[in-house]
Parts: structure tokens; C-alpha cells; sequence
């Protein structure tokens, strides 16, 4: 049989399929009891939509003709403005709207990013477990991904010395996560400073993903990393609107970094997307103006049904708890002798439970899940719970 296929590239082809796409297909097919529901845990996405008054702003704005054009490559000058204010008074610094380009999903800002900083051959440091897509992306583009291994019982939190033994010529950026994917894990303040000084010290990049800083509790905030004199020439931060506002859909996030950086990530932009989705930065512009509060009473929602699951996995003496934070539980389960995909496939089949096994995540995550808590409702966690200790009765 001849090979249809063309020739791809093989750092992409190299690439494992996407775990989200993997696991949903373990379910795809079946359909399942009343009394027994899939519960989903699988995916990073609010359990709930955004909200009504959002949804009414967005049908009046499609009716208006100028809404519907590309827009400048690095988003609408208002929302870039609007996004400037928002950050500096979040960490109390200067941020000019020249500083900060509107991406289509944070996803897309870190492949932004990481084009304009590194190209194939180069190194980038990932603390491992590390979120897929970062990882994938690195690959096929050539980029070597380093693992930073967190220590046992760090909390899941990786350490600066640790990274400082992996810096080599090769070496463009580091790459921090907080709050974390996979692990829910924030890091301490401490840690992502003396992260910033390491980086800057090696002449290196930082770049830190903060999708999930809204779910910090109110009034505190990762890092002064913007208060530094010239965190421009270190640090690149990301951030989705995706979580905080419910717009997963819209694709639309951001990327921070010094005016030269911005200037390269344009270009890329404009290769892959000419411009963010137009109504995704109109959700996002009417988002930081008006539903700041109504995305902190979600926080609240989500802390609170975090912590009962917490409660529960501590209560387990089978299941140990890692970290848990934002959206995310990481825990290790108690089958010691198979591989986490096993463990996960197993789940779905016989307890309609769908997790994200370790191993997606990185080498030596075999023992560990990913939890995904915030797609299901309070009144689902006692279910998770009865789940996963039967399941490993
Ligand atoms: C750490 C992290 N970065 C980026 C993303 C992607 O965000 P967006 O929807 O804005 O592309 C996610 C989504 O799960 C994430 O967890």
C-alpha cells in the first residue's frame, strides 16, 4: 500500500495527539444512566456560562455594521487601554497600552511569545508536570522543552536552584505557571521572584502564565515582578480571558512584555491570525469594565467547592492530595503498580469518571490525576468522592 500522506514535519508528527482530545474520545461513544452521569472533570472550562448581561451586550454589537472587520494586529486600541489600567492597578505599576497585544486565547500568546523568542535548536526550562500544550508547542517547533522537576513534597512547587543546573547556552526562557495547570499549585511569592532574578541574572526570559489570577483570593496578588525597573527586558506575561469572564469560545487573551518584544510578536501575529477575534475583544472590553465583581462571586464559588474537595480527598486513605488551587486537584492515586492512562481509562469505563492521567503531563507523573473540578457543580463533588473510593476499594 503506497503512503497517501505528504511529507509532515517530523518534530510535529513526533508530537503525542492532544490529551484532551484523547480522553474525550474514551467517552465519546457511550451514553450513560440517569442514575450513574458521565462527571467530567477532564477539561480546564467554567461549569457556567457568561454572564446574561454579556450575552445581551454582545447581541445589540452585533448589529452594528463596524463590528464585524479585522481589527489592528494587536487588538482594539480601547480593550489594549482598558487592559493596560486593569494590570497596573492589579499590581500597582505603570503598564502602558503600547506594552500589552490582544492574542486569541492565552494559548495562542504563549505561542506568540515563544516564536519571538526562541527558534529550533534553543532550550526553554519547563517545570514538570508541565500544562500539554506548552510542551507540544515547544516541540514542534523544534524547541527542546527541559524538565524542571518539582522536589517530593515541595507541594508541587519547583525550586530556583533546581532550574539555575539547567540553564546552558542553549537556554531562552523559563516558563512559570501560577496558579498551576496541571497541579492547582500557586507558588509562593519568594519562588517567582528569585525565578525573576535568575532569569534576569542569566539574561534569560521569564514567562509566566497567569490564566488563572483571578482565583486568588481578593486583594492578593502572585508577584511585584511589574514594579521592577525593568522588567521589560525579563519578563513576558500571559493571560486568558477565557476563565475569569466565561468566554472560552471567543479565544481571547494577552501578552505583556517590553515595546521590542511586542514589535516581533506582531509580526507573528499577523502571519497566523491577522487580528484577535473581533466580539472576543468586545466580551473581554465589556468584561473588565463591568463584570469584575460577578467574576469574584465565581472565584468564591470555586474556592468553596475547591475546599470541599479537598476535605474530602484528606479524609481518603487511599488517594493523596498534591496541591489543589484554582481549577485544578492533583492527586496521586492508590494503584501503585499501573500507569496513570490505565488508571484514567479505568475511571471512565467503570465509574463514568473522566480525569486527565499524569503521564500527559510529563515523564514520572504516573502516579498522578488531574482533577479539573471547575466544569462541575457543587452538588457533584460528593458523587467524585463516593467515585473514587470505590473505584479503588
Ligand atoms: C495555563 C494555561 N494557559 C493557557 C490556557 C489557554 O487559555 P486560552 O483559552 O486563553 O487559550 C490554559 C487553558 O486551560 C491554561 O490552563
Amino acid at each position: 500500500m503506497t503512503n497517501t500522506m505528504p511529507i509532515v514535519n517530523p518534530w510535529l508528527a513526533a508530537v503525542a495527539p492532544s490529551p484532551i482530545v484523547e480522553a474525550k474520545s474514551w467517552v465519546l461513544d457511550r451514553s450513560f444512566p440517569a442514575d450513574m452521569p458521565l462527571i467530567d472533570l477532564s477539561q480546564a472550562v467554567p461549569g457556567y456560562p457568561p454572564a446574561l448581561e454579556l450575552r445581551r451586550h454582545l447581541g445589540e454589537l452585533l448589529l452594528d455594521p463596524t463590528m464585524h472587520g479585522y481589527t489592528p494586529v494587536l487588538g482594539v486600541p480601547v480593550l489594549r487601554q482598558s487592559y493596560a489600567i486593569h494590570l497596573s492597578e492589579f499590581y500597582s505599576a505603570r503598564i502602558g497600552p503600547a506594552e500589552v497585544g490582544i492574542t486569541a486565547g492565552c494559548n495562542q500568546a504563549f505561542c506568540l511569545a515563544m516564536m519571538s523568542l526562541a527558534r529550533a535548536g534553543d532550550q526553554v526550562i519547563l517545570p514538570q508536570p508541565h500544562y500539554f500544550n506548552h510542551d507540544m508547542w515547544l516541540r514542534m517547533q523544534g524547541i527542546e522543552p527541559v524538565a524542571l522537576d518539582c522536589r517530593p513534597e515541595s507541594g508541587a512547587v519547583p525550586h530556583p536552584d533546581d532550574a539555575a543546573r539547567l540553564i546552558g547556552p542553549r537556554t531562552r526562557a523559563i516558563v512559570l505557571i501560577t496558579p498551576n495547570n496541571p497541579t492547582g499549585a500557586v507558588y509562593p511569592r519568594e519562588t517567582i521572584h528569585a525565578f525573576y532574578e535568575l532569569a534576569k541574572g542569566r539574561g534569560i526570559a521569564l514567562i509566566l502564565d497567569e490564566t488563572y489570577k483571578d482565583l486568588l483570593p481578593e486583594g492578593e496578588r502572585s508577584h511585584d515582578l511589574f514594579a521592577e525597573p525593568d522588567w521589560q527586558r525579563t519578563l513576558v506575561h500571559l493571560y486568558s480571558f477565557s476563565k475569569v469572564f466565561a468566554l472560552t469560545g471567543y479565544r481571547v487573551g494577552a501578552v505583556t512584555a517590553g515595546i521590542p518584544l511586542l514589535t516581533e510578536i506582531e509580526k507573528a501575529m499577523d502571519c497566523v491570525a491577522i487580528c484577535p477575534p473581533r466580539i472576543g475583544q468586545e466580551a473581554a472590553l465589556y468584561g473588565l469594565q463591568h463584570l469584575l465583581p460577578w467574576a469574584r462571586r465565581n472565584t468564591e464559588g470555586l474556592a468553596t467547592r475547591g475546599e470541599l474537595l479537598r476535605a474530602g480527598l484528606e479524609r481518603s486513605n487511599r488517594w493523596r492530595l498534591v496541591s489543589l488551587g484554582a481549577y485544578f486537584a492533583y492527586v496521586e492515586h492508590p494503584l501503585a503498580g499501573q500507569p496513570s492512562r490505565t488508571v484514567a481509562k479505568r475511571l471512565a469505563d467503570e465509574e463514568n469518571l473522566l480525569t486527565i492521567p499524569g503521564d500527559m503531563f510529563g515523564a514520572g507523573q504516573e502516579r498522578f490525576l488531574r482533577l479539573a473540578f471547575a466544569n462541575v457543580s457543587d452538588d457533584r463533588i460528593p458523587a467524585v468522592l463516593e467515585r473514587l473510593e470505590r473505584f479503588s476499594a
